[in-house]
């Protein structure tokens, strides 16, 4: 079903017309192999930098699209409706930016153009093997050694670990706490920045994470981003930006499970009628029309808050969290809907079904966002 949009401008228009023609022409024929051999799909990624979509929010100046996120949230979603694993690549680069782009110095921004266009592909090394939720705790560490840091620990987690051309290292550089937090931008030829395996996944085979372990890696002074000290609220700064990222990976996944299990209900025949006919499997698909309608809805208004520069982390904590959850729902009925079909490799449900429970859990888990959620209630 087509999702009937209102979107502010008509160069928003022809931005979702492109997404759209880029889905069925660049993703929908690689999905299932890439997910099948795990592996990362670079090429489609630079398709997508050279079309523009890899800096739609950042402005025209610093070589993004001037897009506002209500705008970029969409795009994600229409990704993510045929590859979560693209559309979650494109909003974790989207994230990766954000540091340089918002707290960099006039010599860090030089890249900019090159990471908004695609050229270099992003990653975001906050979690360790530690410490993922409480992201305050972490301890890799960066001392300061002439003219660079000298950065040794283990980050877990990392999407884009050993694909990144440029990393996000948040180390501790002073004492304990978030006040010791900094940022580092490093590059991904720096000695002693040394991704390993990729994770072995449920789902999400084509964006598997990886650690990456900093064994006295030594990233230039220059490259401290923002102020000493400052780099965890550079970090949950970035996050709050990523969680829309991810609410919209969620409709989008939802939103594709929904089109395939009404298909299938339209198609499927049983007791002498299409079985969507049915009460039990029409009231299950208009539920979760319903859901998806209400996670966008939560979606477009936080992507419209912050467009607006208003205050917008509990907004974006309650659309990850509304949205993971629903697409969890949605995915499980969408293979209820296939019965045995559903169940099997030969059809997408089942994949889907294993790539929503991942953003339950990633940028901050929906036990997280609850604990955000209750502590701007309560103050
Ligand atoms: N924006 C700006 N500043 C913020 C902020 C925000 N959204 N949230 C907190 N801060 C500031 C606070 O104001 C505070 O500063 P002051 O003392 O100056 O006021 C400081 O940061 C510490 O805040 P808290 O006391 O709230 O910190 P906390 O230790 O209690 O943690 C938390 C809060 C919300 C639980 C946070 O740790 C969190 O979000 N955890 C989850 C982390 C997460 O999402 N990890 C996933 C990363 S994804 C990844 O790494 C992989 C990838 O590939 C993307």
């Amino acid at each position: 079903m087509t999702v009937d949009r209102l979107l502010p401008t008509p160069e928003a228009h022809d931005l979702l017309d492109l997404t759209h023609e880029l889905v069925t022409r660049e993703l929908a024929g690689k999905v299932d192999d890439f997910e099948a051999r795990g592996e990362f799909p670079r090429e489609v990624l630079r398709t997508l930098g050279r079309s523009g979509l890899l800096g739609l929010p950042y402005p025209e100046a610093d070589g993004g699209a001037g897009q506002p996120y209500e705008v970029y949230v969409q795009v994600l979603e229409v990704l993510a409706s045929t590859w979560l694993g693209i559309a979650e690549a494109v909003s974790v680069h989207t994230l990766s930016c954000l540091p340089v782009a918002h707290f960099g110095t006039d010599e860090q921004r030089k890249t900019l153009p090159d990471m908004l266009g695609g050229e270099l592909l992003g990653a975001f090394a906050l979690s360790e093997p530690q410490g993922g939720s409480d992201a305050a705790a972490l301890t890799t560490r960066a001392t300061a050694d002439g003219d660079a840091w000298v950065v040794t620990g283990t980050k877990a987690w990392i999407t884009h670990g050993g694909q990144a051309d440029f990393y996000n290292l948040f180390c501790r550089t002073g004492g304990p706490g978030p006040k010791g937090i900094s940022c580092l931008l490093a590059d991904a030829t720096t000695p002693g920045l040394l991704p390993q395996q990729p994770e072995r996944l449920m789902g999400l085979r084509s964006s598997a994470p990886a650690q990456i372990v900093l064994d006295g890696a030594r990233v230039p002074r220059e490259r401290l981003v923002g102020a000493d000290g400052g780099g965890f609220a550079i970090a949950m700064q970035a996050l709050d930006a990523g969680r829309l990222g991810i609410a919209a990976c969620a409709v989008g996944l939802a939103q594709g499970a929904l089109d395939y299990a009404t298909g299938y209900a339209r198609e499927r025949t049983q007791f002498g009628q299409p079985i969507g006919r049915f009460q039990g499997l029409g009231f299950m698909l208009a539920d979760m029309a319903t859901q998806i309608s209400a996670a966008r809805a939560l979606l477009l208004a936080a992507a419209r808050l912050k467009d607006a520069g208003r205050p917008f982390s509990m907004e974006a904590a309650k659309a990850k969290l509304f949205a993971t959850d629903m697409a969890m729902r949605v995915t499980t009925d969408a293979v209820q809907v296939l019965g045995g079909a559903g169940y099997v490799s030969d059809h997408p449900a089942e994949r889907w079904f294993r790539e929503a429970k991942v953003l339950q859990i990633v940028e901050g888990t929906n036990q997280i966002q609850r604990m955000v959620i209750a502590r701007s209630l309560l103050g």
